[in-house]
């Protein structure tokens, strides 16, 4: 068996996608390994469940540099330190700098609890129960300079119930988002991926494409 994908994953809160990450590495055909958790604060739950795990992790907060370039440099050396094959920002409240995608771009995922390019940002449940779909859901997409508008690589579909409320819509997102982003990582690590324009390929290509 190949050597499994070293991934590294960036966390702001309580890590549920990283658990679900976590989990799936624990069987050896699934292609990947969750090499370091890092983190923009200390103390929350997404760096327990690293350490919990034995997973290596890191915390490095913006307020601690003088600059927020300072701190994105910092940052990619932090991931640097781990050689990561893919960086999965899962639930990472900050905006990666042009440092870090000038070291990792084209490898960093992020998952977003909307339906791209609908209600980009950091409400996206909310904007979409204001905006009154009545289908929303998780978008996985490779991370570009913009906030939620690089190339997407898999979305989820989560209908919106008569009675929701942010709170109910975004815990059923997010067990859509957890199997798009469990799926999505071990199909990339396994069978590689490209991305083309605004198009992500993973694995083999199509000889009619
Ligand atoms: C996810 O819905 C993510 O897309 C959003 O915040 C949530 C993080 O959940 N930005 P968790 O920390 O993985 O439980």
């Amino acid at each position: 068996m190949p050597e499994p994908a070293a991934v590294v994953v960036l966390v702001s809160g309580s890590g549920t996608n990283l658990q679900a990450l976590i989990d799936a590495c624990a069987d050896p055909a699934y292609g990947a390994r969750v090499v370091a958790v890092g983190a923009d604060r200390e103390g929350i739950e997404g760096l327990a469940r690293a350490e919990r795990a034995g997973i290596p992790t890191f915390a490095l907060s913006v307020k601690d540099f003088e600059t927020r370039e300072e701190w994105d440099a910092a940052l990619a050396g932090a991931v640097a330190a781990y050689d990561p094959d893919i960086v999965v920002l899962a639930g990472f409240m900050k905006l990666v700098g042009s440092t870090f995608l000038g070291v990792y771009g084209g490898k960093v995922v992020n998952t977003h609890p909307a339906l791209s390019p609908s209600f980009p940002g950091m409400h996206g449940p909310a904007d979409a129960l204001a905006y009154g779909v009545k289908v929303t859901g998780a978008t996985l997409f490779v991370v570009d300079p913009g906030v939620d508008t690089g190339p997407i690589v898999a979305q989820r579909a989560v209908e919106v119930a008569p009675d929701d409320t942010v709170e109910s819509l975004h815990e059923r997102i997010k067990v859509a988002e957890r199997g798009m982003l469990v799926d999505s990582i071990g199909a990339m690590a396994r069978e590689g991926f490209v991305v083309e324009g605004r198009r992500v390929r993973i694995g083999r290509l199509d000889p009619l494409d």
